[in-house]
């Protein structure tokens, strides 16, 4: 099989690890890839926004399948413009249509969608700039904090916690004065649920699914969850609390009726569901959904699945992933990422890389970087993720915070407390 594989982060490194490991691969092209995703196949410069020459390229190449990692081009429709393209539209393309990525690219038809079928979820309202006086009423229904997430995607970053309500009050206003441009033309405000957050994927067929190894990730950027919000500072997978009776909760509340949801409504969805849930007293509630892998979860989900990824990706482009059985590594799996000095606010990219070619028994999965002049530069916000597999939690830390002593780059950070919070 040749594989395209969309996307140029750590967990696009991760996935194109295990592609390159499968028997049945001939070629694998990352677009655009990273200096890790090289060493498992051809880089190539492709705009994720240039649908044409995403087709292009997959007939020149005699790409058998095309697999997509960040959201955008699954909101953008890339799955809808294979499928209405004669050329290509036998051509699978893991992931949903436009109408499935919704659960992401849009919070306000992921709640209605929540509300439509009963599954677990904060109680909600949607406004606009029209209703922004309505809005403020709704706030004071609640006690704080307050939740108020622009309902488009914004990069990470259109969730907002106000501790006080003049703050909340004045967020709303702001939001749906287009701070975060038109992600923000319609606001959900949502209750506040206090718990303990772990990450659920999902891989459907639209008809049946598997449920992949859960992880939990650390989204600030200080120790002891401080500070700004990141993309991921590390994970950690299996999650301890996600015990065999809280995961069949998730199954039957949650996944199943998900999936029967998305198939009543008529939606197509071949891919990556990754639930944010909430363990609320034992109870699980959907945070939010997204429409593709995690990052950096996917750097310690994808190690412990002991399949051949391809079989997988083909028995959900065949809508036979009932004919599957997913092998779990009993192994625990961290991943500690390092980013560069500043983020996640300005930071500089260029920093070279040292000591990378010691660690070559490792998994160093590469989230931002490059290569220039047989050098390896960093090139973005977070740098490496540094994936360790070992019988105890304590034991895959201890690994890999090993190898990061074992690097350098100018502003280096890291925090130095992934999955310690799990661990005693
Ligand atoms: P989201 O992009 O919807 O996942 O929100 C980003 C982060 O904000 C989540 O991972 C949670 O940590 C937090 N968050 C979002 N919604 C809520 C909520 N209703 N209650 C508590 N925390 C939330
Ligand atoms: N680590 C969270 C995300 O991928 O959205």
């Amino acid at each position: 099989m040749n594989i395209l594989l969309l996307g140029s982060g750590g967990r696009e490194h991760a996935l194109a690890w295990k592609i390159a490991q499968s028997p049945r691969l001939d070629s694998l092209f990352i677009a655009p890839g990273n200096a890790g995703t090289a060493a498992h196949g051809t880089n190539v410069n492709l705009d994720l926004r240039d649908f044409p020459a995403i087709i292009d390229f997959v007939l020149k190449h005699a790409i058998n399948m095309v697999v997509v990692g960040p959201e955008e081009p699954l909101v953008r429709g890339i799955v809808d413009v294979f499928a209405a393209t004669e050329a290509v539209a036998h051509i699978p393309v893991i992931g949903p249509t436009a109408a499935g990525a919704q659960l992401e690219g849009s919070k306000d038809f992921s709640k209605a969608f929540m509300e439509r079928h009963a599954i677990p979820t904060a109680r909600y309202k949607s406004f606009t700039p029209a209703t922004l006086e309505e809005g403020q009423a709704y706030l004071r229904t609640f006690q704080a904090p307050y939740v108020l997430k622009a309902s488009g995607l914004a990069a990470g970053k259109g969730v907002v916690i106000p501790e006080t309500l003049e703050k909340a009050e004045q967020e709303l206003e702001e939001m749906l004065g287009g701070k975060f441009g038109a992600a923000g033309n319609v606001v959900v405000i949502e209750e506040f649920m206090k718990g303990i957050e772990c990450s659920v994927f999902v891989l459907s067929d639209s008809e049946h699914y598997l449920i992949l190894p859960e992880a939990k990730d650390y989204k600030r950027i200080g120790e002891h969850d401080t500070g700004l919000n990141t993309g991921g500072m590390g994970a950690v997978s299996p999650v301890p609390f996600c015990t065999p009776d809280f995961m069949e909760k998730i199954r039957t509340r949650i996944i199943d009726p998900t999936i029967r949801g998305l198939r009543q409504e008529g939606i197509r969805y071949k891919g990556f569901i990754f639930i944010g849930i909430m363990n609320v007293d034992g109870n699980p509630m959907v945070v939010e959904y997204n429409c593709r892998m995690g990052d950096p979860e996917t750097e310690v989900v994808i190690p412990r699945i002991e399949n051949d990824l391809l079989d997988l990706l083909e028995a959900t482009a065949l809508g036979r992933l009932d004919e599957q059985t997913l092998g779990i590594s009993p192994l625990t799996a961290v991943t500690v990422v390092t980013v560069s000095g500043g983020y996640p606010g300005a930071y500089q990219k260029g920093k070279v890389i040292h000591g990378l070619e010691e660690l070559k028994n490792e998994l160093v999965f590469h989230a931002g970087t490059h290569f220039q002049d047989e050098k390896v530069l960093s090139n973005g916000g977070r740098v490496l993720a540094f994936t360790s597999m070992a019988d105890s939690l304590p034991e895959a830390i201890s690994r890999s915070y090993r190898s990061i002593d074992r690097i350098c780059y100018d502003g280096i950070y890291f925090r130095r407390d992934i999955g310690k919070d799990l661990s005693s």
